[in-house]
């Protein structure tokens, strides 16, 4: 018995998502949870021809219900940004909503494997662990904040430059998941030599500020919904693939450095002891998090946009704990 239960699943990025995860084989129920219209989504998902079971659930009375006996829960419940906003405005009202979705997976669904997909990454994962951590449930190799899209877009971005197969392409992306945070790692991908420096620092641009390229495009009514659909479905199956027992599965994910066996010592070295999350290769096993990959050979111009991640990416992490840990 697989069940993936999907929170925000009446959303922008639940509904396709949720779509998406109906035509998998691998996924025996897949439960739908939000506080408004998961009857409805349910009802019209159930009616495709693929194994799984559907359910929808709606409002914190039929959380339980929801997530009770959940393999792997996703998470894109929350606002999204509209233009002028920054991923980090949307804490005060996502803060909220991940703590108390933390709170529901702590009690009924303590073994599940958590996705967060909900921003801001940086400070919503950490969200997660002080929950957990509260709870005395904490399992740091459970828990991924989803950066897909970022790496998504960087294949897709560079492909066009470079004239490669973009689902063929892979661009390692590291870091977090906001503006200066996103670091693609460039000099790593054949075929990028031929570009210029001013081309690698353009494109590099381009996938730290994607997700600003959709808002803007959206005019107001909210942020990439399709492309973190189809983003969120490939990591959801990547982490069913690996819990299942497949061997060789390794996505960029942003996840707790305690989650490796050695402490992410190899991450560390290159970003410092204090750096706490990290979005780096990491290669998934039956547990969740098997090994967190080093960040390989970084160039001067990589190395440059390193020292402007950290300190943003530090402070994230600390705002997102601290909501837990402070509160009264
Ligand atoms: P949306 O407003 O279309 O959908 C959000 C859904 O969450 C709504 O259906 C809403 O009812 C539901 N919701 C609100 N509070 C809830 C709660 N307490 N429990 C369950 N459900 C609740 O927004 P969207 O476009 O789907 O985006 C959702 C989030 O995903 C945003 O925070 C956005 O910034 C983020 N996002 C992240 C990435 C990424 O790469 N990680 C990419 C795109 C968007
Ligand atoms: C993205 O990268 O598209 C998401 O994080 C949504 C956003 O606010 O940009």
């Amino acid at each position: 018995m697989v069940k993936v239960t999907v929170c925000g699943a009446a959303g922008g990025i639940g509904q396709p998502l949720s779509l998406l995860l109906k035509q998998s084989a691998n996924i025996t129920h897949l439960s739908l949870f939000d506080i408004v219209n998961t009857p409805g989504v349910a009802a019209d998902l159930s009616h495709i021809n693929t194994v799984s079971k559907v359910t929808g659930h709606v409002g914190n009375e039929q959380m339980e219900e929801a997530l009770k006996d959940s393999t792997i829960v996703v998470i894109p419940a929350g606002v999204p940004r509209k233009p002028g906003m920054t991923r980090d405005d949307l804490f005060k009202i996502n803060a909220g909503i991940i703590r108390d979705l933390a709170v529901g997976v702590a009690k009924h669904a303590p073994k599940a494997f958590v996705l967060v997909i909900s921003n801001p990454v940086n400070s919503t994962v950490p969200i997660v662990t002080e929950v957990f951590k509260k709870h005395g449930i904490y399992d740091p190799k459970r828990i991924f904040g989803v950066t897909t899209l970022d790496i998504v877009r960087a294949s897709t971005f560079v492909s066009e430059l470079i004239g490669t197969d973009p689902a063929q392409l892979k661009v390692p992306v590291v870091g977090g998941h906001s503006g200066v945070t996103i670091l693609p790692l460039l000099s790593q991908v054949s075929g990028t030599e031929k570009l210029s420096q001013e081309q690698v620092e353009q494109v590099t641009n381009r996938i730290q500020f994607g997700g600003d390229e959709v808002v803007k495009a959206k005019a107001g009514t909210g942020s990439a919904t399709l492309s973190m659909a189809f983003a969120g479905a490939r990591f959801t199956l990547a982490v069913l693939d690996a819990i299942q027992g497949k061997t060789g599965v390794v996505e960029c994910t942003y996840v707790n450095l305690e989650s490796d066996p050695e402490g992410g010592k190899a991450i560390k070295q290159v970003v410092g002891d204090d750096v706490t999350y990290f979005s780096a290769q990491v290669e998934l096993g039956k547990d969740g998090v098997s090994k967190i990959l080093s960040v390989g050979k970084l160039s001067d111009y990589e190395k440059k946009l390193f020292e402007a991640a950290v300190p943003e990416l530090k402070g994230n992490i600390v705002k997102g704990a601290s909501f837990i840990t402070d509160a009264k």
